[in-house]
């Protein structure tokens, strides 16, 4: 062969492929490819050809296994899920969406490594997520090509477009009624599941409607039934319990001095604060309905902070199982179903906070959650559908990323992440009590002693930590707060990249049960065409009810003038767009360590 001809001038020879192979490595590698002898290349060519024979074997193999488990895993969920022949819904049935607010396809990579890692699994060890994707969703809004979860969850609540901090409400500052609404009236019961507060953005979506989503206090009126319609939501769970209680009382967030739970107990709720008061519901013979849990002020603490007392809030998985239990119980003689909400509300803010560690911990506590509904669904002898997605993709995470001007190797590390037993965000808040407290005093010594051994050595379980990043912490600023940089640390020290501390438009995953649970969201969709299956399922009519909530006037607090200020208003910072800082993001000023 002549060696020294210019590998890209012999496209069709026999070695092409290889030499390409070859030569993209030293493109990429920036290091010369070793040519070689022509007895070393016969030698080669032999055993590539053995190796490219075993291959092809184990491939067939592999892939008899993989259909084999497809099939096992569609008998599963053989049942038609309430679609009759017809292709229309049928008889009696109930309808499980799930939202991971912020998850994009790359938390599921960098989920499955990490648990491959921590507990010792196999390559082809996946998610139970993993398992049921069916589709994908593209989010954008009508004021921006990247959505906020106000906008995203009323394409999912109502089946349309809007503007980011849109609640239920249309561009044109109309209220358009969501599915849950319509569900009640038909008949169904329904319910709300959520770790964040109850009033964000999601669930606020299925439930209230407001010109902007920082009307929380409107929205728990609202939410518990002081509505044009009435009340429509007959089980809620999850925090924000703030926005509940009167201003005068003890850990309000309300501007007025309504007690919003005392409107819920007059509306028929029962109420609930506690974990001790959800493991006392007496879900063996029947929750009684409407309830009201509110187990956090604000949010229920991440999964990697709550299990270390797990005695003061319930997870996700937990409150699932109870509030399917609960459902069920209640439509038992009834010829109508349920619609429930759930959401692994705050794998969102991890990825606002940039926070890897905190992450998974959250995607793992959302696909329990999920392996939850999907057991219920199995054993329940009634029809049902799971149906689950994103909003939005939060963070830009990488799972990979370039730290120097070197080209990159190839890897990153999940034993960093199983090292942290604490979020950012957590250590964060214990680093500002502690300020407040003992550390009132403290001269810089014992300061940044306290960051490196109880913050960084025993919360995020990093062992070389310099002291410009000690020092670091001491002067943060609330623009780059403590958290942010104890979470950079993590994830360069991982390999993992971010490129925002807001959302991005990558397209998210769909989810469910079965493909055949949701034919008409397989492949890639527009956000609205989930709104729009959940109607279909349930065989809603919305627009009847849209015309009510206009005729009857519902209050929905001022718009602005505009929805470029609705836009910015949204995205909850008020930070100048062009003041960027990409070297935070970008990691290549970053080096330490
Ligand atoms: C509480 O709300 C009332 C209005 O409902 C207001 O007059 C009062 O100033 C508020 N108090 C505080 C402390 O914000
Ligand atoms: C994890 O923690 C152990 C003990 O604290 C430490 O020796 C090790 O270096 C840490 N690993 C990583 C990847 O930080
Ligand atoms: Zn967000």
């Amino acid at each position: 062969m002549a060696g020294d001809e210019p590998l890209l001038a012999r496209p069709t020879s026999e070695h092409s492929s290889e030499r390409e192979y070859e030569e993209e490595d030293a493109l990429l590698t920036g290091q010369r490819s070793n040519r070689t002898s022509t007895t070393h290349q016969r030698w080669r060519e032999i055993g590539l050809f053995v190796w490219a024979l075993i291959a092809t074997v184990v491939i067939i193999v592999l892939a008899t296994v993989v259909q084999h488990e497809h099939s096992v895993s569609h008998s599963r969920g053989e049942t038609s899920g309430g679609w009759g022949k017809d292709g229309r819904p049928t008889g009696k049935r109930n309808m499980i969406f799930m939202v991971s607010d912020g998850m994009g396809p790359t938390s599921l990579s960098l989920t499955r490594s990490y648990r491959q890692f921590e507990s010792g699994l196999p390559i082809g060890d996946t998610l139970v997520l993993d398992k049921h994707l069916i589709g994908s969703s593209r989010t954008r809004s009508t004021s921006s090509l990247i959505t906020d979860s106000a906008a995203g969850a009323t394409a999912f609540g109502c089946g349309k477009k809007s503007y980011n901090g849109a609640i239920a409400v249309l561009p044109d500052h109309s209220p358009c009624a969501t599915v849950l609404e319509a569900a009640k009236k038909a008949g169904y019961m329904t319910g709300l599941v959520v770790t964040t507060r109850i009033t964000d953005a999601t669930p606020a979506c299925f439930a209230s409607h407001a010109n902007r989503r920082e009307y929380e206090d409107l929205i728990a009126e609202q939410e518990i039934g002081n509505h044009p319609l009435g009340r429509t939501v007959d089980l809620i769970f999850g925090g924000g319990r703030c926005h509940f209680l009167p201003n005068s009382t003890e850990g309000s967030c309300r501007d007025d001095d309504k007690d919003v739970v005392a409107m819920a107990k007059d509306n028929g709720f029962s109420y609930i604060d506690s974990r001790k008061a959800f493991d006392n519901l007496d879900i063996g013979t029947g929750v009684k309905l409407p309830l009201l849990g509110l187990f956090a002020l604000l949010d229920i603490p991440y999964e990697i902070d709550r299990v270390h007392a797990p005695e003061l809030h319930p997870s996700q998985a937990e409150m699932t199982r109870v509030a399917l239990k609960a459902l069920s119980a209640a439509t038992k003689d009834s010829d109508k179903g349920f619609f429930v909400m759930i959401e692994g509300s705050r794998i969102d803010h991890t990825g606002h906070g940039n926070d890897p560690a905190a992450q998974v911990h959250e995607v793992l506590a959302h696909d329990a959650a999920f392996e939850a509904v999907l057991d219920f669904l199995e054993h329940d002898e009634n029809e049902g559908v799971l149906v689950g997605t994103s909003d939005h993709e939060t963070g830009g995470l990488a799972v990979g990323v370039q730290l120097t001007d070197e080209y990159p190797p190839y890897h990153w590390f999940p034993e960093v992440l199983a090292n942290a037993s604490h979020s950012a965000e957590y250590l964060q808040h214990k680093w500002f009590q502690w300020l407040r407290e003992e550390g009132s005093n403290a001269d810089l010594f014992t300061q940044a002693q306290y960051i490196r051994e109880t913050l960084i050595e025993d919360g995020l379980g990093i062992s070389d930590v310099s002291d410009e990043e000690v020092d670091a912490i001491i002067h943060a600023t609330p623009l780059k707060p403590p958290a942010y940089l104890l979470a950079n640390m993590i994830s360069r020290k991982a390999h993992v990249g971010w490129t925002t501390h807001g959302h991005t438009a990558v397209d998210v995953n769909i989810y469910a049960s079965s493909p055949q649970h949701a034919p008409q969201l397989v492949g890639n969709h527009e956000n609205t065409e989930i709104g729009n299956f959940i109607a279909k399922y349930l065989d809603l009519d919305l627009e009847p009810l849209t015309e009510e909530l206009k005729r009857k006037n519902i209050e929905m607090g001022q718009p602005h003038a505009s929805a470029a200020v609705d836009e910015v208003a949204a995205s909850g910072r008020n930070l100048d767009p062009d003041h960027g800082d990409l070297s935070t993001h970008g990691g290549v000023e970053h080096v330490a360590g």
